[in-house]
């Protein structure tokens, strides 16, 4: 079993930490806030004892084999890594940065220059699958990154993640996962208004999700999201609305920047701003529903 340092225990970060305590790894995890240790230690097992905790990034990585970072953003991991009593001045010579949370091309490639500097192996390894795949342990990995290195890290991701799949070089993991979530922003937005074109038809909700569910735009993501489209208010936020936003700018930068045509991405992320401007970016992204039938054209 591996010494592995766990920063970042937010709603994925959580149940990612658990998977991997219960797995059998030695752990030592890190959070900015108390919140994320109350969430690790609810996600565990009956009976299973909570990882050790750190109280800094510094403490928590010191001889660890393998750090992983589940973080909001490119800023929150520049801070955890290179901020005071981060990470990257404390780790052992030859151990790995694996950053599974979804910060961009450039952040990526920018954090791998740096780690390199410490003698520290960066990976950018993704993931699709929200909470509940995390929880299941069918998350898929999408790693860019020496080959070696994935190869050996991959016993690890193993505990949360039912795929792990090497796509590229450095950055390619983020590359890959923008274009995963497009889709994902894309289908989601489109049956957000779908849902409500119907029910504006006369077709009651459950009803037209049972057609769209058994009809040739039948997705996994519905699936998985359907009781959050059903009852908006009394399900648990799994992916939030400035999420998707974040996820949408950091696609129409890498487009920009590599001359890739994204209009459908440029729509979405505007509907995403209206849904954020009137109050909802914390509810979880299926609220784009909602927000269409609170918000009828006028
Ligand atoms: N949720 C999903 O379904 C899903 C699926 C696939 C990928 N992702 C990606 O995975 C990442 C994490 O998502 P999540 O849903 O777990 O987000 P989340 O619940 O908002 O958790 C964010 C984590 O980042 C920490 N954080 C934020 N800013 C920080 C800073 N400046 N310094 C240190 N720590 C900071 C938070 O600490 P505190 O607890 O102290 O706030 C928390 O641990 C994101 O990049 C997201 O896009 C999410």
């Amino acid at each position: 079993m591996s010494r592995v340092a766990f920063l970042g225990l937010g709603r994925m970060g959580a149940v990612m930490a658990a998977r991997l305590t219960e797995a059998g790894h030695e752990i030592r995890v890190w959070n900015r806030s108390a919140e994320g240790h109350r969430r690790l230690a609810a996600e565990l097992a009956p009976g299973v004892a909570p990882p050790k905790a750190a109280a800094t990034p510094a403490a928590a990585v010191a001889g660890a084999e393998f750090v992983i970072t589940m973080l909001a953003d490119a800023d929150a991991l520049e801070a955890v890594l290179f901020g005071s009593d981060g990470a990257a001045g404390a780790m052992t010579h030859g151990s790995v940065v694996c950053d599974m949370g979804t910060i961009g091309v450039e952040a990526a490639l920018a954090c791998a220059r740096r780690l390199h500097e410490h003698g520290v192996v960066f990976l950018d390894a993704p993931v699709s699958g929200s909470v509940s795949a995390a929880r299941a342990g069918s998350l898929s990995a999408m790693a860019g990154g020496p080959v070696e290195q994935v190869r050996r890290i991959e016993p690890v991701l193993r505990a949360f993640a039912a795929a792990v799949r090497r796509v590229g070089g450095p950055g390619s993991g983020q590359a890959m996962k923008l274009a995963v979530n497009s889709v994902l922003h894309m289908h989601n937005a489109a049956l957000s208004e779908a849902l409500v074109l119907a029910e504006h038809g006369g077709v009651d909700r459950v009803t037209a999700l049972d057609v769209l569910a058994g009809s040739a735009v039948a997705s996994p993501y519905l699936g998985y999201k359907r009781a959050a489209f059903e009852d908006p208010d009394g399900q648990p936020v799994a992916f939030t609305v400035d999420l998707m936003r974040k996820d949408l700018k950091l696609i129409r930068a890498f487009a920009a920047g590599s001359a890739a045509a994204v209009p459908l991405a440029d729509t979405v992320s505007a509907v995403c701003d209206t849904v954020s401007d009137a109050g909802f970016g914390d509810r979880d992204m299926s609220f784009l529903a909602e927000h269409h039938r609170r918000h009828p054209r006028r």
